[in-house]
């Protein structure tokens, strides 16, 4: 089984970015972290981060046929995205919307998703574990 896993705009900045919102974890620490757990599951990964909300639109679109699903922490375009949400919509691969912080403790405006309803679910709030839950219901989806 191979795994899609993007990460959105200004994720690249994990470590140094809001340290009190994101903690001090980098995103290539969590990719290691990631394939740690990929590799106990026998699954295979791929982990990628772009600023460019075309480039993850595109990388929706390729998925189709090459991953079995997608985790996805679109970051700030999960909010804005119709784009994202449509790729994710056309390309018909199971996708799970991941964050690290709870967005719904937050402000009101990243209590909105626009990719939620065109994802199996939505995991939120659990930092870096959020990707590993991520890993795993991706996995499940799968079997579902
Ligand atoms: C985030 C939450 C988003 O609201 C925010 O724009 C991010 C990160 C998270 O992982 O908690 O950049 O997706």
């Amino acid at each position: 089984m191979k795994i899609l896993f993007l990460n959105g705009p200004n994720l690249n900045l994990l470590g140094q970015r809001e340290p009190e919102i994101y903690g001090n974890t980098t995103l290539a620490d969590i990719e290691g972290k990631v394939r740690e757990r990929a590799a106990e599951l026998k699954v295979e990964v791929d982990f990628r981060q772009s600023n460019v909300e075309g480039e993850l639109v595109g990388w929706i679109q390729q998925a189709k046929g090459k991953f079995e699903a997608i985790v996805i922490n679109a970051a700030a375009y999960t909010h804005t995205s119709i784009a994202l949400r449509d790729a994710i919509a056309a390309s018909g691969v199971p996708t799970i919307e991941i964050h690290l912080s709870n967005v719904h403790a937050r402000e009101k405006f990243r209590h909105k998703s626009l990719i939620a309803p065109v994802c199996r679910g939505q995991i939120t709030g659990f930092g870096q574990k959020s990707y590993i839950l991520g890993l795993e219901a991706a996995i499940d989806v799968k079997d579902a």
